[in-house]
């Protein structure tokens, strides 16, 4: 039963205590445990502080702060984690650390117990192998601010067990999240999907189109922030690694090629937001170049054929795809929703005329699946 079950959280950095807040919140009692002396100590005050500007904007009354902030406790070890229905772990990205927390859980919890990993990079059946119980292992990759992104992708490995799965949807559900089923594949959906958004902004500035124009073509399509405002955002350091990450995951292929301008964008040591400049920050926007839409188009199109090949390996539906990339990533439309709205021989054309076009390293980087170019 989901109602009343008490949730565990290991890892009080920025996503555990995230995490913590989103059950806390929506009236789950919340364990929770770092290997950390501070944070620990911390974790209290932090959740407070998170909830004060709610309080402050007079959207939350105080009363309510101070339940949410008494839902939480904190413990010393993940054994003390041990009345969990459900412990999601969101401590340091390294398989090896993830896999000895499940392993000394899996001692102490319920044999029903589920344990949840929240990575964005490793792969869930990794981190389950060589567990007593590998069937309650499942992925939950919850957003960055988790409280106030509602997507929450569930990630099931091969053996994962079909009432864990239940279980985590239900009790994540019931925190008012949008759970949306992704494969164990690298990326998940929206780190995997939003590749070409970057990408082909990317190989646009390298044929010497600006940062700007390129911004300006996908905010004048519907777009809240352009590719480059986004890298700014996130930081071009943090870009540059999670593209090199599923670079290497995706055994080097083109279509997730990491482009030479972000390499340099990194070396220059212009990150974005973060250290005052970026590929646009701080500049204001500029207005759209005359053929915009067909800036955008070409983006779109790479986004559709990302997705499309996603949705061809299994796993997935496009509709999940196209709900967790809306609400991952604030997209105005899905990219399988996209392709529609655009049209198959549309999007067919870009991509043939990209791929005869395209230089030797990027050769075979706009070939669509094959059940997308049959269906025309
Ligand atoms: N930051 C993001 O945007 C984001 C988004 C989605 C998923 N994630 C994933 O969430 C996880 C945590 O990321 P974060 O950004 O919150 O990191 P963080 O560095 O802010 O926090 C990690 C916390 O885990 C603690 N910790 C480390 N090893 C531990 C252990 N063995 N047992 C208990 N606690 C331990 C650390 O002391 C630290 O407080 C990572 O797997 C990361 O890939 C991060």
């Amino acid at each position: 039963m989901a109602e009343g079950s008490v949730i565990g959280v290991a890892g009080l950095g920025t996503m555990g205590l995230g995490i913590a807040q989103v059950f806390a919140q929506a009236g789950f009692a919340v364990l929770a445990t770092d290997a950390l002396a501070a944070p620990r100590q911390s974790a209290p005050t932090r959740l407070a502080q998170a909830l004060d500007a709610r309080v402050a904007a007079g959207k939350l009354p105080l009363a309510d702060r101070d339940a949410t902030v008494a839902r939480l406790r904190i413990v010393d070890t993940p054994e003390d984690l041990s009345p969990a229905a459900l412990v999601i772990e969101a401590i340091l990205e390294d398989a090896p650390a993830k896999h000895a927390l499940f392993a000394a859980l899996e001692g102490v919890l319920a044999p029903d117990a589920v344990l949840a990993t929240n990575t964005s990079s490793l792969s869930v059946a990794a981190v389950a192998q060589g567990l007593a119980r590998p069937g309650r292992v499942l992925g939950l990759h919850f957003f960055n601010p988790a409280p106030a992104m509602r997507l929450v992708e569930l990630i099931a490995h091969k053996g994962t067990e079909v009432s864990a799965l239940a279980l985590a949807r239900q009790v994540t559900e019931a925190a008012g999240k949008t759970v949306i089923p992704s494969p164990d594949r690298p990326g998940f959906i929206v780190n995997r999907c939003a590749r070409p958004f970057y990408g082909e902004a990317l190989a646009l500035l390298e044929e010497g189109r600006s940062a700007a124009e390129i911004d300006a073509a996908m905010v004048a399509a519907g777009y809240r922030i352009g590719p480059f405002a986004l890298i700014d955002l996130i930081g071009a350091d943090i870009n540059l690694a999670a593209t090199e990450g599923l670079a290497a995951a995706m055994g080097g292929h083109p279509r997730y090629h990491v482009f030479d301008a972000l390499r340099a964008q990194v070396a220059s040591g212009n990150l974005g937001r973060k250290t005052g400049r970026g590929f646009v920050f701080p500049d204001a926007p500029a207005s759209p170049p005359a053929d915009a839409a067909a800036l955008a188009l070409r983006i779109e199109a790479v986004l559709a054929n990302e997705a499309a090949w996603l949705l061809s390996e299994g796993g997935t539906t496009a509709q999940g795809i196209d709900t967790a990339m809306k609400l991952g990533l604030n997209f105005p439309r899905g990219p399988l929703e996209g392709l529609r709205s655009h049209g198959l021989q549309t999007i067919l054309g870009v991509l043939a005329a990209l791929e005869s076009r395209a230089p030797a390293h990027l050769k075979g980087r706009y070939m669509p699946p094959l059940a997308l170019s049959e269906t025309q």
